[in-house]
């Protein structure tokens, strides 16, 4: 789980007598989230509650779904919502203007898919996105239908490499002013990072603070899922789904450093490569530019059948970054974002919250 690895093992769930599928209402969590995730037809709905749809399918930090939307036919602006802020993880809101970035790629890329052009722009003055929407007549754009296929997929890969024309098109697609890609291959340089993220995740489990903020926006099983559609549903990080009292005892014993650290390794030796994202600059326009190219990426590395998923622990511990940024050579700029990519089978989607709860008035 943690987004990344929290995992309820199997000799513990074993221990406690139970089996996931006997403790799982999954059905309706499936229901849920084959809805969310169908694809729509732009005549299905409004055209402002399409584009704020696939909009909210973007990856978001902690799942926490941290915006709203307002706006109409002219123009929409995404609030950051900061009632749903993680400070202990994100103490300067990096994630989430990031997460706001990659919610405006998918907008822009639907409103492609309604005849519309479109144009992003952050509002230094209100904190906020917008995104002027143009004529109708334009061309969908290719990526438009990577939205509701992509995914964060935290199990370990299947070792295979990505051919060179993939990196390439990856690389090309995720061209964003203000941010730059570097996508690392190098076995041994790829060993290095993975001692950064095993350093930063060790600090994190061993700060009570991440810990509880992790636990708070965690979803033990599929009742907790439903109800929440928002935060991070075992499942989806390959975990058993637990009754909530269970969790809560069984969380503290199987949450340890040694074992996430474990995971960790046998998730990057498994991976081709990690895309590192790095800003120019470090504000929230910024951090918005990182999680456009994000998202770019993402969708584009969907397309070619590429899965991928953060191991952000090195920029998430501020100490790591200046490391990281030395290990790779880019001197002053800010790492914003680390991913690992590789090929893999598909996981249990996401959830998401009704358009209503995120759709304000202008
Ligand atoms: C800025 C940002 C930071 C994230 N950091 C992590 C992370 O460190 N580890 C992780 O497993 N997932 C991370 N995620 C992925 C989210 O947890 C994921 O997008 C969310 O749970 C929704 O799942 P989905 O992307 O599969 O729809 C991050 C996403 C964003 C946008």
């Amino acid at each position: 789980m943690k987004r990344r690895n929290l995992l309820l093992g199997g000799g513990a769930i074993a221990a406690l007598g139970l089996t996931a599928h006997s403790i799982t209402r999954g059905r309706s969590y499936e229901a849920a989230a084959a809805e969310i995730w169908a694809p729509r037809a732009r005549q299905s709905m409004g055209e402002f509650d399409f584009l704020v749809h696939h909009a909210t399918l973007a990856a978001n930090s902690h799942n926490t779904q941290p915006w709203m939307f307002s706006g109409g036919a002219d123009a929409v602006t995404i609030h950051p919502d900061f009632t749903r802020a993680t400070p202990a993880v994100d103490p300067d809101n990096h994630h989430l203007f990031a997460s706001l970035g990659a919610a405006a790629e998918n907008l822009s890329l639907a409103a492609s898919a309604a005849g519309r052009t479109s144009d992003i722009a952050f509002l230094a003055d209100q904190d906020v996105v917008r995104i002027d929407l143009g004529a109708t007549g334009a061309a969908t754009d290719p990526l438009f239908d990577a939205i509701v296929e992509r995914q964060c997929t935290r199990s370990i890969y299947d070792g295979r490499q990505v051919p060179a024309e993939g990196l390439d098109l990856i690389t090309q697609a995720a061209q964003v002013p203000g941010c730059s890609l570097m996508l690392i291959t190098d076995k041994p340089l790829m060993e290095q990072v993975l001692e950064l993220i095993v350093a930063a995740n060790t600090a994190q489990i061993h700060d009570p603070a991440f810990v509880s903020e992790l636990k708070h926006w965690l979803r033990f099983n599929a009742g907790q899922a439903v109800s929440h559609r928002d935060g991070l549903y075992s499942a989806c990080s390959g975990n058993p789904s637990l009754p909530g009292w269970i969790a809560d005892l069984a969380f503290g014993l199987v949450f340890t450093a040694d074992a996430e650290n474990a995971k960790c390794v046998d998730q990057v030796r498994s991976s081709a490569g990690f895309a590192v994202f790095f800003t120019d600059r470090n504000d929230a326009a910024h951090w918005v530019q990182a999680g456009r190219s994000y998202q770019r990426f993402a969708l584009t590395a969907t397309a070619l059948g590429i899965r991928h998923a953060f191991l952000n622990q090195p920029v998430e511990v501020a100490r790591f970054r200046p490391e990281l940024a030395k290990l790779l050579g880019t001197g002053d700029r800010r790492p914003d974002l680390v991913v690992r990519f590789g090929y893999a089978d598909p996981m249990p989607r996401s959830l998401r919250r009704p358009l209503g709860d995120v759709i304000v008035a202008a």
